[in-house]
């Protein structure tokens, strides 16, 4: 079966290094993972006030991010943090309190930049914010794709044969299996409180 994976991509700009290894992403195919990429450039930015009565575009993005089964964030780094159309999409996606999108929603993380450290800064800025959102990132492999120009892709838009599409393609297969993981485990553990409330409900009084 095919996990439903919301890609969010944290740039806006429309030759973007990192919505091209997204689409890599998607084309591999091979993977049990079904991408489809969540927009985030048209969200209003995030106001408390508004929670009553949300934008359509703050529902739209809710509800898409709500129907997968893993978000896989792909992001650039901006002045060693994660970019600020990033941010105000994981801030409407987490509120309002208590209906969070991403809760338990497992997850993983790919960075990359034309500079040397692969987005590292950002990277592990998004990782910070999965803990208090509750999201299990995945851990290994790390994904921090350094020296990515415009000459990495093919014709298509897509990482030619080398060792980033080496790297993207296990990270791939390995999200599909911890996507599998946390969803088997969430729900090995609801049946097991679903058999504790019966054997509860069946004790004598
Ligand atoms: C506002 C801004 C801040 C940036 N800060 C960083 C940075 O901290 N680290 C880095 O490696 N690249 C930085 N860059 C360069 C980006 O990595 C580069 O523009 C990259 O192509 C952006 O990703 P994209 O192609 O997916 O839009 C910055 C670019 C901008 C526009």
């Amino acid at each position: 079966m095919a996990y439903k994976i919301a890609i969010i991509v944290g740039s806006l700009r429309r030759d973007s290094l990192n919505r091209k290894v997204a689409r890599s992403i998607c084309a591999l195919r091979n993977d049990n993972l079904d991408c489809s990429m969540i927009e985030i450039g048209d969200l209003p930015l995030y106001n408390q006030d508004l929670d009553g009565d949300p934008p359509v575009q703050w529902v739209r993005f809710r509800q898409e991010v709500a129907a997968a089964d893993g978000v896989l964030f792909v992001s650039p780094e901006y002045n060693r943090g994660i970019p600020g159309a990033l941010k105000n999409a994981i801030d409407v996606g987490s509120r309002p309190y208590g209906q969070s999108v991403f809760d338990k929603k497992p997850g993983a993380i790919v960075t990359a930049s034309p500079g040397s450290i692969g987005g590292f800064g950002s990277n592990h800025q998004i990782r910070q914010a999965s803990v208090f959102l509750n999201m299990p990132m995945m851990l290994q492999p790390e994904a921090y794709l350094g020296h990515v120009t415009d000459d990495s892709f093919d014709e298509s838009g897509c990482l030619k044969d080398g060792p980033l599409k080496d790297l993207i393609t296990v990270l791939a297969h390995a999200f599909s299996g911890w996507v599998e993981t946390i969803l088997r485990s969430r729900q090995l553990l609801a049946e097991d409180s679903a058999h504790a409330a019966q054997a509860k409900e069946a004790e004598p009084a």
